[in-house]
């Protein structure tokens, strides 16, 4: 069995991946004092027969990472007698990975859990560094809890019944790896979109295993999202701008992280910041997805207020991490009137 081990500091943990991974957790759930799956009505569907434990089915979709959730499934929990020494399976996508893991914080005061990752975003990015957290009418991931999993069981087998859109929505996420810190993951990544989009999981595997490889490095290096891990938020400045700015309806996270990533290369460029060779090799990487999208149907006043209050300002400046290279990034802050002048200059007033 491939395992991959990430020192978080609150606790070290592997991944473990493959098709073994369902045999492997079975024999570890049964060593535990009780066992709950949390799954959602699409994935329980097609996978929760792998893992024949006691099952919670949620509605799929974003309005589950809810408190109301969070109390029904302490309520579950609860009825079936779980104790302080029992396990929680998190068997989804980011939004059962989030949810699982901060009910999971929570649960006489904190019970163990893993991760089954079945969705690109999550097999590369949710189900690793313990991020958990649940949406309220104030804000997405406004409550939340740093809580690592006990491990990660990692089938890439299962994206094949994913549908298109969620692997576009992942690709941003993988790509994003190569941009911060791998350049020969993002050339190889850019040359195989179609083998994505195709599930091959010669490809997929291998890339999915490095991509949280990386992650792992980073978030054993800063757990809590003070220093290094920051860098993970390449592309979300503006892309958290768009998606807000479109009232979250028309782009998936992943898909905005997408158009973040190439306004920001952009953006790089016109500082002085990225070369031209290596913008026009992201530009044509992020070409090769599958993502419809209009800039010159964004409003820049909203997409400027949007900007103003993102979470990770500073000092009254917009927070942005930027490329140098293909592989480089750095923070950049900027003033809203900059962005502004970027905006006029390179994208059209
Ligand atoms: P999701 O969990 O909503 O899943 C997307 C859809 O795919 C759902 O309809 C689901 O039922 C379906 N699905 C999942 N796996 C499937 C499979 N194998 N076959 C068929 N259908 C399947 O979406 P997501 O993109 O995985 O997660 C988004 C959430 O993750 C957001 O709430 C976001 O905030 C969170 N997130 C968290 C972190 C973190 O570090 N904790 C990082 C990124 C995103
Ligand atoms: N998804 C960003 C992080 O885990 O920090």
């Amino acid at each position: 069995m491939d395992r991959l081990l990430i020192q978080a500091p609150s606790g070290a943990y592997h991944l473990h991946f493959g098709p073994g991974i369902w045999a492997e957790l079975g024999e570890l759930a049964r060593s535990f004092d009780g066992v709950v799956v949390v799954s959602d009505q699409n994935v329980a569907a097609l996978y929760a027969h792998r893992l024949p434990f006691p099952l919670c089915v949620l509605e799929p979709g974003e309005g589950t990472k809810s408190f109301d959730q969070v109390a029904r499934l302490v309520d579950q929990w609860a009825e079936l007698e779980l104790s302080r020494y029992s396990l929680v399976v998190a068997l989804g996508g980011g939004v059962i990975g989030d949810l699982v893991g901060f009910t999971a914080s929570l649960f006489r005061r904190g019970i163990s859990y893993v991760q089954v990752p079945t969705t690109l975003v999550a097999q590369v990015d949710s189900s690793v560094g313990g991020k958990t957290g649940i949406n309220t009418p104030r804000g997405k991931n406004l409550v939340g809890a740093f809580y690592q999993p006990k491990g990660v069981f990692i089938d890439p087998a299962v994206l094949k019944t994913l549908p298109r859109r969620e692997i576009t929505n992942g690709l941003g996420e993988v790509l994003k790896y190569g941009v911060i810190q791998d350049g020969a993951l993002f050339e190889l990544v850019s040359r195989s979109i179609p083998a994505f989009y195709q599930v091959a999981l010669d490809v997929v595997g291998p890339v999915i295993r490095r991509c949280v490889e990386i992650k792992g490095a980073i978030v054993a290096a800063d757990e809590t999202d003070w220093g290094l891990r920051r860098i993970l938020n390449h592309g979300h400045t503006f892309g958290h701008a768009l998606e807000q700015a479109t009232g979250y309806r028309v782009y998936r996270h992943g898909e905005a992280v997408l158009l973040g990533m190439f306004l920001e290369a952009r953006l790089a460029h016109y500082l002085g910041l990225l070369p031209a060779a290596s913008l026009r090799e992201i530009e044509a990487a992020l070409l090769r997805v599958q993502l419809e999208y209009r800039f010159d149907q964004v409003d820049k006043q909203t997409l400027l207020r949007a900007l103003g209050q993102d979470k990770k300002n500073r000092a009254g400046a917009i927070s942005f991490i930027l490329p140098r290279e293909i592989g480089k990034v750095e923070e950049v802050l900027l003033s809203a009137a900059e962005v502004e002048k970027f905006w006029d200059e390179v994208m059209g007033a």
